[in-house]
């Protein structure tokens, strides 16, 4: 086989999602640790926000940093090559989270046993589903009471809309808890409790109803088992990697992440079925890795975090063909060349500068303000990658200017947090007034106060009642309806950074009626349609 091909074929580039506190920081820490990337545990910082701690802007510098150090974790294990990249469990950041969701190629999704399926797990499930991402299902910290195994399996089901089957099983829980049987590989791991252990000594059942077994766990546990798994193969389908890849069925694993219990079954299943970089859509064609034209886009920025130097790093995904150092790149939405003389490969907390880098590896670029999330490059075809969306933003407010001496100094500052994504800004069509919508109620501290710190522009905040933006899409913008629209609602209209037009609803109920009275206008709830 050729090298190059070689070179994606090994590659996996995946992102663990999960509410917080289910474990993801322990579990990247751990696959970290079998891939010899680090030494010990605790490496691994947490970009976790504190609690009680969202007003001190210590904080907001503290997550920024983390933020960049552990955007992209590179490893090798076992002859491939895996990029993980790391995606806020934080419901203030979900946005930045469902953007680095376009970027990976498979993910797995973290659920902690005591507490199930939670709020967070949910929506970000929901994307991955929608965009038919392969997911793989741990459930974390068995070493503790939590819920019946079937119960979560049922839970799952019922609450993430997946279809599940399980590739290993508990064997008791807690305190009971005597380890894990491998479905997949089938044998029995079991559970020591003892977390420096790296290597698991795991000991082949080929037979589930060899007396071994009795011997090993129990009578009673190896009965329970027997029992379980012979419900579990008549309830759950078998497991099937082309539904698995497609999006349609979802292996769940056990396992508990911090004594670093069933995660080289985890990471060795996952080596072996997870898709290695996949065909992307672009608005003229659909590309291929394998393709030897280099193409990629922009799922991250990252700006300011040298305050003597305006730098900003773009994180660029690798869709097809070779990047390489100091050869000209088209920017396509500005149509110029680029070259870049100190990309950036990621490995475990550490970057370094590199020659050459694949489909599936992610690049930062130092940018001196090209970019802006969603803007792709290629070797001079004229194609664009969609599926970096704008969601509709919860929380609405006026923003000021509290210093009129600093007014350019507020616009660049607005205009770069805009291409960082950090919030999103409308303009009212009304009377130019510039509104700021965010996911969360976080953002608007962060921005005030990188607005000071990192532009030395000072803003103020004013309360909007708004509910949702839409995006508004006319059958016929000559026709009445839509004039008559534009009229009536002239109030609450906007355009956003593309110029698009957005309605700013003011109430659920005021949505509504106005969907009712205007059945040509579609309203969209994200800016991509
Ligand atoms: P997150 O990134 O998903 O937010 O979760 P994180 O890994 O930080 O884990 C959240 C808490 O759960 C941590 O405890 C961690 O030690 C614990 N944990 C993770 N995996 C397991 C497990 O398998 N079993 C048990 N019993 N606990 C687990 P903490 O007290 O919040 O933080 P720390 O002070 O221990 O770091």
């Amino acid at each position: 086989m050729k090298s190059f091909q070689k070179e994606i074929n090994r590659r996996r580039t995946f992102g663990i999602i999960s509410h917080p506190d289910a474990g993801k920081t322990t579990l990247t820490e751990k696959l970290l640790l079998f891939g010899g990337a680090i030494q010990e545990a605790g490496a691994v910082k947490s970009n976790k926000i504190k609690k009680g701690a969202t007003s001190d802007f210590m904080e907001i510098e503290r997550q920024r940093g983390i933020s960049v150090a552990t955007s992209v974790l590179a490893f090798n294990y076992k002859d491939n090559k895996i990029n993980i990249l790391d995606t806020p469990g934080h419901k203030d950041f979900a946005e930045d989270t469902f953007r680095t969701l376009t970027a990976v190629d498979s993910v797995i999704v973290v659920i902690d046993v005591a507490k199930g399926v939670e709020e967070q797990t949910e929506k970000l499930v929901e994307v991955c589903r929608m965009r038919n991402i392969p997911m793989i299902v741990f459930i974390n910290k068995l070493d503790r009471e939590g819920k019946d195994a079937f119960e979560l399996l049922d839970e799952i089901e019922q609450k993430l809309n997946l279809t599940v089957t399980p590739l290993s099983y508990p064997i008791g829980m807690g305190y009971d808890f005597k380890g894990i049987y491998n479905i997949w590989e089938k044998n029995v791991n079991l559970f020591t409790g003892d977390p420096r252990k790296d290597i698991e000594d795991t000991i082949e059942v080929s037979d589930l109803n060899t007396e071994e077994l009795d011997e090993l766990i129990g009578s009673e546990a190896a009965d329970n088992l027997r029992e379980e798994l012979e419900l579990a193969q008549g309830v759950y389908p078998e497991f099937n990697k082309a539904a698995y890849l497609k999006g349609d069925l979802q292996p769940v694993f056990f396992g508990s992440a911090l004594n670093n219990f069933g995660v080289r079954e985890l990471l060795d299943c996952f080596i072996n079925i997870a898709p290695a970089p996949r065909p992307k859509e672009s608005d003229t064609r659909e590309v291929k890795p394998e393709e030897d034209k280099f193409t990629g886009f922009v799922f991250k920025i990252h700006a300011n975090m040298d305050p003597k130097h305006r730098d900003r790093l773009a994180f660029v995904k690798i869709v097809s063909g070779k990047f390489e150092r100091n050869k000209a790149y088209l920017h396509v939405r500005n149509n110029k060349n680029l070259k870049f003389s100190s990309p950036n490969a990621f490995f475990a907390e550490r970057k370094e500068i590199v020659d050459v880098s694949y489909p599936g590896d992610i690049v930062g670029l130092h940018d001196t303000g090209n970019f802006k999330i969603g803007d792709t490059l290629t070797e001079g075809e004229s194609l664009n990658y969609r599926g970096i969306p704008s969601f509709s933003p919860e929380h609405f407010r006026y923003i000021n200017n509290a210093d009129p001496m600093k007014s350019k100094q507020l616009d660049k500052g607005i205009d770069q947090l805009m291409d960082e994504g950090v919030a999103q800004l409308f303009k009212l069509e009304m009377n130019n007034r510039k509104v700021i919508g965010t996911v969360g109620a976080l953002q608007f501290e962060v921005i005030q106060y990188r607005l000071e710190h990192e532009y030395g522009a000072k803003c103020t905040y004013e309360n909007l009642n708004v509910y949702k933006a839409t995006w508004v899409e006319p059958e016929d913008e000559k026709s009445e309806e839509f004039k008559d629209f534009k009229r009536v609602k002239a109030k609450f209209l906007a355009k956003d950074k593309r110029g698009q037009l957005v309605f700013l609803a003011d109430s659920q109920f005021s949505l509504q009626m106005t969907q009712q009275k205007y059945p040509s206008i579609k309203f969209h709830f994200t800016s991509e349609f």
